[in-house]
């Protein structure tokens, strides 16, 4: 099955109005793949200054939301807000958020199935930290946070994962083609037993740690990963090269309709 290649953009806590405008002006400039879909996590002070600036080919995403509708939950964003603001994605359950803000596979999964009744679409975002992945217990962790939110939801038509391993996000260090191969599809494999074939089979997983213009075409050719959630090089002109990384060589594309 054809998987549409996706590419996310994570800014973090960075950027002001003036760094975004030239974000927006080298992602107009850039070329994006017609068959590629691309998104960019904004920090939510901004979203709404970004939707309104955004070429129409990039979605916007939010970097967070809360679990419910609305109420006395003072700092906290809604789905309904979100949808508002004509925003369409938001990413769930990033280390950071884990590991800094002490969020739980329980409070991801509820916040997943949330995002999905209010019809947003969600990246979750799971992975390991260096210690798991030394203790060989990557396909551990990474299957428990999956299976957190597959206990909430049915419909996974609205989830993209972004398998993140914790090691390689802004080290430098990003993982081996191999390394990402082996657990995208190790987690494959668990969704079709554990979930379903077809789900196993059209969810897109993307690669995120590190990437980079260098790094993104020799990751882009692996059978499971399906795109790119981009932390660092996403505020950078190089954030259009990891964009156009699955783009073929003519003789490749003849190769693949062989
Ligand atoms: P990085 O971040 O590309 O800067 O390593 C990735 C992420 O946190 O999504």
């Amino acid at each position: 099955m054809e998987r549409t290649f996706i590419v996310g953009g994570n800014w973090k806590m960075n950027g002001d109005r003036k760094g975004i405008d030239e974000i927006i002006k080298f992602l107009r400039a850039g070329s994006i793949p017609a068959n590629n879909e691309v998104y960019i996590g904004v920090p939510s002070i901004y979203l709404d200054y970004v939707q309104q600036r955004k070429p129409k080919n990039i979605e916007v995403a939010a970097q967070n939301c809360y679990k419910v509708e609305k109420g006395a939950f003072t700092g906290e964003i809604s789905p309904d807000m979100l949808k508002d603001l004509g925003v369409k994605w938001v990413i769930l359950g990033h280390s950071e958020r884990r590991a800094i803000f002490g969020e739980s596979d329980e409070l991801i999964a509820e916040k997943t199935a949330h995002a999905l009744e209010k019809g947003l679409k969600v990246i979750l975002c799971v992975g390991e930290t260096l210690n798991e992945r030394e203790s060989g217990k990557t396909n551990e962790v990474v299957f428990r946070q999956t299976k957190a939110v597959a206990d909430k939801i049915k419909d996974w038509k609205n989830v993209v994962i972004a398998y993140e391993p914790v090691w390689a996000i802004g080290t430098g260090k990003t993982a081996t083609p191999e390394q990402a191969q082996e657990v995208h599809d190790s987690l494959r494999k668990w969704i079709a037993d554990n979930i379903s074939k077809e789900v196993a089979e059209s969810i897109r997983i993307q690669y995120g740690g590190s990437v980079t213009a260098a790094n993104a075409k020799e990751l882009a050719k692996q059978k499971d990963i399906d795109g790119f959630l981009v932390g660092g090089a996403s505020l950078k002109p190089e954030f259009v090269d990891i964009i156009n990384a699955n783009a073929k060589k003519p003789e490749e594309s003849k190769e693949s309709k062989k």
